[in-house]
C-alpha cells in the first residue's frame, strides 16, 4: 500500500456509504430532544487544544531546495495538513462526505484531488466549480450546488444526476418545483438527489470581536442577500406541489471567531425543521452548518480549534438529524503555502524596504479585508511583526506590503520565504496585475515526496495577450483588394500542405500507472526528421484517446472520441531518428450532457532521448458519447 493510500486509509475508516445521505422516512417525531444523546461520535476526552494554532508543517520544509527546485511563487499543497483538517471535521460530522468543500475556497485541481479521494465532498457555486469537482472526482452524490445567482438547469440536471441542489431564494424554490412538475406530468419521475433551503437566519449571529472587515464576511446577517427569511422558510416548503425539502442550509460568516454562533444556528435550523415537520408532517433530516470557522493569521489571533468546535456542538447536536458543514478556511487554510523570494532590498528614507517577488495579486485578503499572513524567513523561522523594516510585495500599488512593519535584517536578495495559511481565497482571488502569472503548485506528499502538479504560467496565458482590439487593428487598413492565388502560392509551406502527410508512427511499448497515467513509446517517420506540431497533436491526441479508453475499461474503440480544446507548447525539437516517449495524465471523466456522455482533461508531455527534459507538454479537453455510432 502506498503511503498516499495509507493517508486515505485514516480517513475513510469512519466513512459510511457513498454520497450525502437520504433521508430516512417516515420520520419519528415523539421522541424527547431533550433525553436523547450527542448525535456525533465526538470524543469529548480529545486533549487537543482549543485554540487554533499557526501551522509548523512549513517551517520544517528546506526553503533554499524548494526554490532552486521550483522557482518562485509557487503554492506548496501539505497532504498530512488537508487530511488532518479534514479528519478533524469527520469527527464532528460523522462521515467525510458530510465535509462539504467549498471550492470556491481553494479550486487548485490538487486540493480538490485530495479531498475527492479521501470521500469529502464538493460544494460548487457554479456549473465551472461542478465541472472542477467532477473532473477530481467527486462523485455526483458527493456534490452541492449553493449560489445566490444559481443557474436553474444546472440545479435540475444535478438534482436528477443525484447531486444536491441548496435554493437560497423562495422564486429558485418555486422554479425548481416547477420543473419537477413539468418532469411529472409529463411521465418522467426520476430519482432525485437532496434538495436544501437556505435560510436567512432569525437570530443575530455576531463575531465576538467586532473588526473593520465583519460586514464583509458576514453572511447571515438579516439584511444581507442570502437565503429565505427563516419566517418565511415554513410557507415556502409547505406550498410545494412536487419536490421535498429534506434539509436546510446557513453560512454564518467568514472567519468566525467563536463556537456560540454554530451552537445557536444549529439549535435554530432544528426549530425551522420541527415547524416544516409540524406543517407538512415530514422532517427535513439534513441541517448543513455553513462554513466559517475562522483561523489565525498571527499567533496572536484567538479563533477556537476544530476541535474545540466538536467539543462545544457535541451536547447541542440533535440525533434526528445529520450534520453537515462548509469548512473553507478551516479546512484548506492552513494547509497551503505561497513560497517567494526576496528580489531586493532597498532604503526609502532611513526605512528598509525588502521587496518579495509575491505579492497581494496572490493574497488579495491582504488589501481586500488587512488579513497579514505570517511570513518564515528562510531559516524557518516567522518574520517580526514590528519593527522599522517593511516586507513589500512587487506590485505598483501601495497596499502591495505583506509586513508593513518587521525587521527582514536576515533577508538578502536571492533568499526564499514563504507566506503561511495561504490556502483558502488566495489562489480563488488571484489577478494578473502587472502581468503577473503564478508559478504553479506542488504537493508535500503524506510521505515527504514533493510532487510539482501544475506548471508555471507563461505570459501566453494572458488572457488580455490574446485579445488585441483587433477589429481596430484592421480598420487602420480599411483598403481591401484581392491577391492573386499565384502571389500566394510560392509564400505557403510545402512542408505542411504536403510533406506532413506522410508523417507516421507506431506504438513500440506501453506501461500504465494506476488508471490515470500512462507512457508510451512510439517509433516515427517524418519528412523532416522531428516532430512537427500537427505531427505531435496526433502522437499526443491518439495517446490520449487509447489511455482514456483503457481507463474507462474498454477493449476496442467502438465510439468517436473527440477533442474540443488544446493547448501545445512546444520548447525543444524531439528528433524522430529515435523513439519518441508520451506521457499521459488523466483526470476523472465529467459527465456532460447526457448519461453516457462524458468530458475529461488530459496533460500529456513528450520528450526524446537526446535532449534531456520534456520537449513538448499541453494539455486536451476530450469528449465523447459512449452511445455513439463508433468509427
Ligand atoms: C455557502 C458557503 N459555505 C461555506 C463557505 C466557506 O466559508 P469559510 O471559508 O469561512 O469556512 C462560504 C464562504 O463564503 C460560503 O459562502
Amino acid at each position: 500500500m502506498s503511503d498516499r493510500t495509507a493517508a486515505r486509509g485514516v480517513i475513510t475508516r469512519t466513512r459510511k456509504p457513498a454520497g450525502i445521505p437520504m433521508p430516512a422516512a417516515p420520520v419519528e417525531l415523539a421522541v424527547e430532544r431533550a433525553t436523547r444523546p450527542s448525535a456525533t461520535p465526538y470524543a469529548d476526552a480529545c486533549a487537543a487544544p482549543e485554540k487554533a494554532c499557526i501551522e509548523t508543517w512549513s517551517a520544517a520544509l528546506n526553503l533554499r531546495a524548494l526554490l532552486a527546485e521550483h522557482g518562485s511563487n509557487v503554492w506548496v499543497v501539505s497532504e498530512a495538513q488537508l487530511l488532518a483538517n479534514l479528519n478533524s471535521w469527520t469527527r464532528i460530522a460523522g462521515a467525510p462526505e458530510h465535509v462539504l468543500f467549498p471550492v470556491k475556497a481553494n479550486p487548485s485541481p490538487a486540493v480538490l484531488e485530495l479531498l475527492a479521494a479521501a470521500g469529502a465532498s464538493a460544494e460548487c457555486a457554479s456549473p465551472a466549480e461542478i465541472l472542477l469537482a467532477r473532473l477530481a472526482g467527486f462523485p455526483n452524490a458527493r456534490i452541492a450546488y449553493n449560489s445566490p445567482a444559481a443557474d436553474l438547469s444546472t440545479a435540475w440536471k444535478l438534482l436528477v444526476a443525484g447531486g444536491t441542489v441548496v435554493a437560497d431564494s423562495c422564486e429558485f424554490l418555486a422554479a425548481i418545483d416547477e420543473q419537477a412538475t413539468a418532469a411529472r406530468e409529463a411521465g418522467d419521475a426520476p430519482a432525485l438527489g437532496q434538495l436544501l433551503v437556505r435560510v436567512n437566519p432569525a437570530i443575530d449571529i455576531r463575531y465576538r470581536k467586532c473588526e473593520a472587515w465583519s460586514e464583509l464576511t458576514s453572511h447571515a446577517k438579516k439584511t444581507g442577500k442570502f437565503g429565505i427569511p427563516a419566517e418565511e422558510v415554513v410557507d415556502a416548503v409547505a406550498s410545494l406541489r412536487t419536490l421535498r425539502v429534506t434539509g436546510l442550509h446557513a453560512h454564518v460568516g467568514t472567519q468566525m471567531d467563536h463556537v456560540e454562533p454554530f451552537v445557536q444556528l444549529a439549535a435554530h435550523l432544528g426549530e425551522i425543521a420541527d415547524a416544516i415537520a409540524d406543517r407538512t408532517g415530514v422532517l427535513p433530516t439534513l441541517l448543513d452548518l455553513g462554513g466559517g470557522l475562522g483561523i489565525p493569521f498571527a499567533s496572536t489571533d484567538e479563533f477556537p480549534s476544530i476541535d474545540a468546535l466538536g467539543h462545544a456542538l457535541a451536547s447541542a447536536l440533535d440525533p434526528r438529524f445529520t450534520y453537515l458543514f462548509e469548512p473553507g478556511h478551516a479546512l484548506v487554510g492552513n494547509a497551503v503555502a505561497l513560497l517567494g523570494s526576496v528580489v531586493s532590498v532597498k532604503n526609502v528614507r532611513g526605512k528598509r524596504w525588502t521587496i518579495a517577488d509575491v505579492g497581494t495579486d496572490q493574497l488579495a485578503k491582504i488589501t481586500l479585508l488587512s488579513w497579514h499572513h505570517p511570513v518564515l524567513g528562510p531559516d524557518g523561522h516567522t518574520l517580526a511583526t514590528s519593527g522599522n523594516d517593511a516586507l513589500g510585495g512587487p506590485l505598483c500599488f501601495s497596499g502591495d506590503t505583506l509586513l508593513p512593519a518587521t525587521d527582514t535584517s536576515s533577508l538578502k536578495v536571492g533568499d526564499p520565504m514563504l507566506v503561511q495559511h495561504a490556502g483558502a481565497y488566495c489562489a480563488s482571488l488571484a489577478s494578473t496585475f502587472n502581468g503577473r502569472r503564478s508559478g504553479g503548485t506542488v504537493v508535500l506528499r503524506a510521505n515527504g515526496a514533493i510532487e510539482r502538479t501544475t506548471p508555471r504560467a507563461s505570459g501566453l496565458d494572458e488572457p488580455l495577450a490574446r485579445g488585441h482590439a483587433w477589429s481596430a487593428l484592421a480598420a487602420m487598413h480599411e483598403t481591401r483588394m484581392p491577391l492573386a492565388l499565384d502571389v500566394i502560392a510560392p509564400l505557403s509551406s510545402k512542408v505542411l500542405r504536403e510533406d506532413l502527410c506522410a508523417e507516421r508512427f507506431a506504438y513500440i511499448a506501453a506501461t500504465s500507472e494506476g488508471t490515470h497515467a500512462y507512457e508510451f513509446e512510439f517509433a516515427v517517420s517524418s519528412p523532416v526528421g522531428f516532430v512537427s506540431m500537427p505531427l505531435a497533436i496526433r502522437l499526443a491526441g491518439d495517446a490520449a484517446i487509447v489511455s482514456t479508453l483503457r481507463m474507462l475499461g474498454y477493449a476496442t474503440k467502438a465510439f468517436p472520441v473527440w477533442g474540443t480544446s488544446l493547448d501545445l507548447r512546444m520548447s525543444k525539437q524531439i528528433a524522430t531518428n529515435e523513439p519518441v516517449r508520451v506521457r499521459i495524465e488523466l483526470s476523472h471523466a465529467a459527465q456532460r450532457e447526457g448519461p453516457k456522455s462524458r468530458r475529461l482533461a488530459v496533460r500529456f508531455t513528450m520528450r526524446g532521448d537526446a535532449v534531456a527534459g520534456d520537449a513538448a507538454s499541453g494539455s486536451f479537453e476530450i469528449m465523447f458519447d459512449e452511445a455513439g455510432a463508433g468509427c
